[in-house]
């Protein structure tokens, strides 16, 4: 029997809340195009974020700020066409909703329209709430993002652990719980002390999505490029890489330039 993608049935922002309420752990990965998303999507993860870390790992800047909204929204498009069944989260790309609530509306809303994705992410709290109240209005999925916010790295001058501080650990706290009032539907955690972690867990609602914030999260969310084991130097503590895709890849392209000038490629049968 051959499942058509209308018999496959797609993940929603309810679909991920369910799980979070029977106690299932939710997978995530990232993915920026078409080729790749389609990979992620059939080997089953429930949800792909459109993350803005293409800055880096696509396009490679240092930082995910020079990303603009029209390369987003690209990205996203790319990845969209390819999924039949995960929900598609896009991160609103840092100076397209901070500060005003109606550019923050207009951003999500041309994400949404030129892309054809299911949900927004965000950076920060207390200070943004405006900008997700108003594109909560709108019927727009929002999803929160707490801990270390790359988008803010000129802020905090490191890529260290957050949160370790009980001042820094309550105001996390206070902005998941505040998230979770408005109606975001789910919160990235990123790399803060996994004990702080489970009591954020447990203390709101809506889904957590851990990276780098230890095994109490709802959900666990890589960089499939890290991952994959494509980009070699980035050797975080909490990377586990599945593949080591950069060897596999430059032993395959060094094969066939050794064929080209052994004149081994193409042969006889790969010719017209
Ligand atoms: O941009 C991104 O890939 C992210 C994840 C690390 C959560 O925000």
């Amino acid at each position: 029997m051959s499942v058509h993608s209308s018999d496959i049935k797609r993940i929603t922002t309810h679909t991920i809340q369910e799980m979070k309420n029977r106690g299932e752990k939710i997978s995530c990965l990232t993915a920026y195009d078409y080729s790749m998303g389609g990979i992620v999507d059939a080997a089953g993860v429930e949800l792909i974020l459109v993350g803005d870390s293409a800055s880096n790992v696509m396009a490679g800047h240092e930082t995910t700020l020079p990303l603009t909204l029209d390369q987003m929204i690209y990205h996203a498009a790319s990845v969209v066409r390819a999924v039949k069944r995960a929900l598609v989260v896009v991160d609103l790309p840092f100076g397209s909703y901070q500060g005003n609530s109606e550019e923050a509306l207009r951003s999500a809303i041309r994400i949404m329209k030129e892309s054809g994705a299911h949900a927004v992410k965000l950076e920060g709290g207390l200070e943004v709430k405006e900008s997700i109240l108003r594109i909560l209005s709108a019927g727009v999925p929002v999803m929160g993002h707490l801990g270390l916010t790359p988008q803010s790295i000129y802020k905090f001058g490191t890529y260290t652990v957050r949160a370790r501080e009980e001042e820094e650990a309550r105001k996390l706290l206070a902005d998941a719980q505040m998230l979770d009032e408005v109606g975001c539907f789910s919160v990235v955690l990123e790399k803060i002390p996994s004990a702080l972690t489970r009591e954020v867990s447990e203390s709101v609602s809506i889904p957590t999505i851990g990276i780098g914030a230890g095994p109490h999260a709802d959900g666990q969310i890589l960089v499939l490029h890290d991952l994959l084991g494509i980009n070699k130097e980035f050797k975080p503590r909490f990377l586990r890489r599945y593949a080591d895709l950069n060897d596999v890849m430059h032993g395959a392209i060094a094969q066939y330039v050794a064929d080209i000038k052994g004149k081994a490629f193409p042969n006889e049968k790969e010719s017209y």
